[in-house]
């Protein structure tokens, strides 16, 4: 049934299986390799299938191959590959190629240890599989409850596919084509190749960063490069601070109708090294320069279940602490403490909500870290600083960058050399330059590093305390090349990735690949890990010293960064590009699991004009990540300095503040389920294919739709509108329905960004204050807007706000989920509490309830006596119903009617 004509084979240990099963197919006969056809050009001539046997368990099946031909291009090939294909879950498919010999780099699972849902079992390996004996035409690997199937194929070159049982869409196609040996496997000890083919008008696809991209959907015919640099985020489409080789790909339905609109899956190529992946629309080629080939494929089949399933492989989001949802303003280039003060004064004279105070490097004496500008940030200012902000609960972060200053009079350097954590070149510790001069550069895989740095931290926030770090130049970041090793294949590599667009060589301006990590591994191979490691260390040193739920801001990521910190996208610029481009910057760090992020708002470099900083301010409010953050060189650009941009500000930012327990409820969304904060529209329309091609709007959660300006002068925008009934959040007075999507010309004055709730969903709000502190304490307001099928819902999690832990089960939260409905004429909406531990015996208050969406008696009738107008959207039909005050036990439900 599930492989209608293939012919199935069993083994006696196959039999016995109760959940697992491998069908081993006979289908076209055995097909001979042809070592003498030249098809695979110069690169590589391919691998065929030498033995085929299976797991014990059913969960696997491992493959024998050898090389068709050597290739002279990239050095030599490797003789004997080992490919492993397997079930790490019923959604999770991995298949993982490497020297069946010599052993490779991989990333150690100690440093990112991937969650798989399957218990180890004792693999038995058939001594004589009847599957080697007899050459076939293909080997299937399937599971009675996934949706995905293997394909091992025994062509010359061998291939593989992977194929949804449900639709029989192909998810990835690795089958050779035989006129095209780019499609061929390679695999040399360093270049790595593997095609696969992509349904040219059917697969939109989302993801493979770090780049600025004017679209959100990669665009056809682009090389796009991995490898951590510190290259401005101005520069669309090269290499920038992280790495991520995941992408999503969302298909369009298929002529047949089996594949629905919006089926996705995921595609993570879990490798550490430096790559190019090319996308010509046709096809996806990695072409990586070391590590092994592993691939790791999530099921879907909707958007968020394939961030559900990423996640849960390479962890899930770290919690954010509440605070972090305020503004935060920035600058490299504040002169004093007095010059501080100034910026905190006058955001509250503008009565501009201004939560976190950051300094740059500014505060530290000669660049060094954990250290103050004795002159102009000595530490009795700063310390009655910081502590004024806490007492008007606002809060301190302050930057780190990784260089410790070589300095025989200072401290935190000595310190590294007694413990001897710095990475090393030729013997002795590198050394690299950056803002203080001549630096070390301590070596985060060493584990004294976790002494030595959580040890800087400890005493430096003992004099100074700071609530959060801000992680910069960590890719790294190096001012000097120094000059490679002689004749050496790791700072010279024979294939050149296109690093910053240019082929630039991968040791510029970064720590040489031949340095040395601790266990001898060469910076080639972890170089883009760097960033993830330090933050690792500082989230354990932020928790070990403060007890609380740490917020780390880091400028380089990398797969499972988001366990740990928050990103910004770097330095863009104060242009308008930069403005429209931070959208598609942001979704694609929700797709990266990091969903705590956001741009520099206004601009970093170049200076900023009063009309796109007010519309910068406009957008960057509902970033889930927002600050205001400029460069040295350029002009000022706190909020207050221009009267439209303060009035702009003071209410975009009082819609933050109002929406941020949802914030933080789409923030424990993220943590539990590795869902983004903001979205893109096909998240929550995955069936409407015209959101697939949008990069100018987004959604916080399932339906708070921003649709910013992005172009100078202007005071119209088109909108897309997916299906529904939408209201204003500004005014819910106004409101779009549309039956089914598409664009709207709204007013878009000076003043105004168009912010829509969508019908279906319940929001809780609460009210407008100059801190996240204050703004928790005002009563709660449910805006419940009734969808066309009359329901509505939503739900708000509460909890102090800084415990380390969000969900075990002992600490003190509450998770309350809102029903709303129009049932008989009349609405209503009840709470559903879990867990109900925090503040258990407080009350909280809600104020008004807010009912939107309700259609109106004429409408109500002509719905009940005409079935078939159901569909029609009745938004613009509405009545409100306010419900004044009412007090709530938190930990019970409520039913307001
Ligand atoms: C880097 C950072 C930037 C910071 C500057 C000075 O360019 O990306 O945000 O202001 O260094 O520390």
């Amino acid at each position: 049934m599930l492989l209608g004509n293939s012919r199935r084979l069993r083994s006696p240990t196959l039999i016995t299986l109760p959940f697992f099963f491998i069908f081993l197919c006979v289908i076209f006969g055995y097909v001979e390799a042809d070592p003498s056809s030249e098809a695979g050009g110069g690169v590589g001539y391919g691998y065929t299938i030498a033995s085929v046997r299976t797991d014990v368990s059913g969960q696997s099946l491992s493959a024998s191959l050898g090389l068709i031909k050597p290739s002279s291009v990239f050095g030599p090939d490797i003789p004997h590959l080992n490919l492993v294909a397997s079930f790490v879950s019923k959604d999770c498919f991995r298949v993982r190629i490497t020297d069946s010999i010599h052993q490779r780099w991989e990333i150690p699972r100690n440093l990112i240890p991937l969650h798989s849902q399957f218990p180890p079992r004792r693999s038995l390996t058939l001594q004589q599989p009847p599957s080697s004996r007899v050459p076939q035409s293909q080997y299937l690997l399937a599971h009675p409850d996934s949706d995905l199937i293997f394909t091992l194929r025994n062509t010359t070159p061998f291939g593989f596919t992977l194929t949804r049982r449900s639709s029989s869409d192909v998810v990835f196609d690795a089958s050779p084509d035989p006129s095209n040996p780019s499609t061929f496997l390679v695999f040399k000890d360093q270049y790595l190749q593997l095609s696969s083919s992509i349904p040219q008008h059917r697969a939109s696809l989302y993801g493979l960063g770090e780049h600025t991209k004017s679209s959100f959907k990669i665009r056809p015919n682009q090389t796009l490069t991995l490898w951590n640099a510190d290259i401005g985020s101005s520069n669309p489409d090269v290499n920038l601070y992280g790495s991520h080789p995941f992408y999503m790909d969302v298909r369009s339905p298929s002529p047949d109708g089996r594949v629905k609109a919006g089926t996705t899956h995921g595609v993570l190529l879990f490798n550490s090294n430096g790559m190019d992946i090319v996308y010509d629309g046709r096809r996806i080629t990695y072409k990586v320069i070391g590590g092994i080939i592993d691939l790791y494929f999530f099921a879907g089949p909707s958007p968020e279940l394939v961030m559900e399933q990423y996640t849960e492989l390479i962890g899930r989001p770290t919690p954010m602490p509440y605070w972090s949802f305020g503004f935060h303003q920035c600058r490299y280039g504040y002169k004093n403490v007095s010059d501080l003060e100034y910026v905190v004064a006058n955001y509250a004279k503008a009565d501009i909500p201004l939560e976190v105070m950051w300094t740059d490097i500014d505060y530290m004496d000669a660049y060094k870290d954990f250290t103050l500008d004795p002159i102009n940030f000595p530490l009795d200012k700063m310390r009655k600083f910081v502590d004024t902000l806490h007492q008007n609960g606002q809060k301190y972060v302050p930057i780190l960058d990784p260089g410790i200053s070589v300095n025989k009079t200072y401290e935190t350097y000595i310190r590294g050399l007694q413990y001897d954590v710095y990475i090393k070149r030729d013997g002795i510790n590198y050394l690299g330059e950056v803002w203080p001069g001549p630096v070390y550069f301590p070596d985060f895989l060493n584990p004294r590093s976790q002494a030595f740095w959580g040890g800087e931290i400890k005493l430096f926030r003992s004099l100074l305390p700071f609530d959060g770090i801000w992680l910069d130049m960590n890719e790294l970041s190096n001012f000097i090349t120094s000059p490679p090793t002689p004749s050496s294949n790791l700072d010279n590599p024979p294939y050149k990735i296109n690093n910053a667009g240019v082929l630039r060589p991968i040791n510029n301006k970064t720590t040489p690949a031949t340095c040395l990590h601790y266990g001898n591994i060469t910076e080639y191979n972890v170089h883009n890990m760097y960033g993830f490691l330090e933050c690792k260390v500082t989230n354990k040193a932020l928790i070990d010293v403060t007890g609380k739920r740490p917020f780390i801001l880091s400028r380089s990521t990398f797969i499972s960064s988001g366990k740990y910190t928050a990103h910004w996208t770097g330095d863009n610029a104060a242009t308008w590009d930069d403005l429209a481009y931070s959208i598609p910057s942001i979704l694609n760090f929700g797709l990266f699991g990091i969903p705590m992020i956001g741009a520099d708002i206004c601009g970093f470099s170049g200076d900023t004009t009063e009309e796109l900083c007010r519309r910068w301010i406009q957008l960057g409010a509902f970033y889930p990540f927002a600050r205001d953050h400029s460069d040295k060189a350029s002009i000022r650009q706190e909020l207050y300095l221009w009267d439209s941009v303060a009035a702009s500000a003071r209410k975009v930012l009082g819609l933050r503040y109002r929406l941020l327990p949802y914030f933080y409820t789409l923030m424990y969304e993220s943590h539990v389920k590795g869902i983004p904060i903001a979205r893109p529209l096909f998240f929550s329309f995955p069936e409407d294919v015209s959101t697939y091609e949008i990069n100018s709007q987004f959604v916080l959660g399932k339906g708070v739709m921003v649709s910013p300006v992005l172009n100078p002068g202007t005071t119209t925008i088109d909108a897309y509108f997916p299906a529904g009934s939408w209201f204003d959040l500004f005014n819910i007075s106004n409101s779009v329905s549309v039956i089914t999507g598409k664009n709207v010309s709204l007013d878009a004055p000076a003043d105004h960004i168009n912010v829509h709730v969508h019908e279906g969903n319940i929001l809780a709000l609460q009210g407008e204050a100059m801190t996240t502190e204050a703004a928790r304490k005002t009563p709660f307001q449910l805006v419940v807007v009734i969808s066309s099928s009359r329901y509505s819902s939503g739900q708000v999690y509460l909890d102090d706000g800084e415990a380390v832990d969000m969900e075990g089960v002992k600490e003190q939260w509450t998770l309350v989920k809102f029903n709303g409905a129009l049932y008989n004429n009349s609405v209503f909406v009840a709470s559903e509490v879990t867990n109900g531990r925090f503040a258990l015996d407080q009350k909280w208050v809600i104020d008004k309830v807010t009912f939107l969406g309700i259609p109106n008696d004429k409408s109500l009738k002509r719905r009940s006596s005409q079935k078939k107008e159901l569909n029609i959207v009745k938004g613009t039909n509405r009545q409100e119903k306010t419900v004044v005050k009412r007090q709530f036990d938190s930990s019970k439900q409520f039913v307001i009617v």
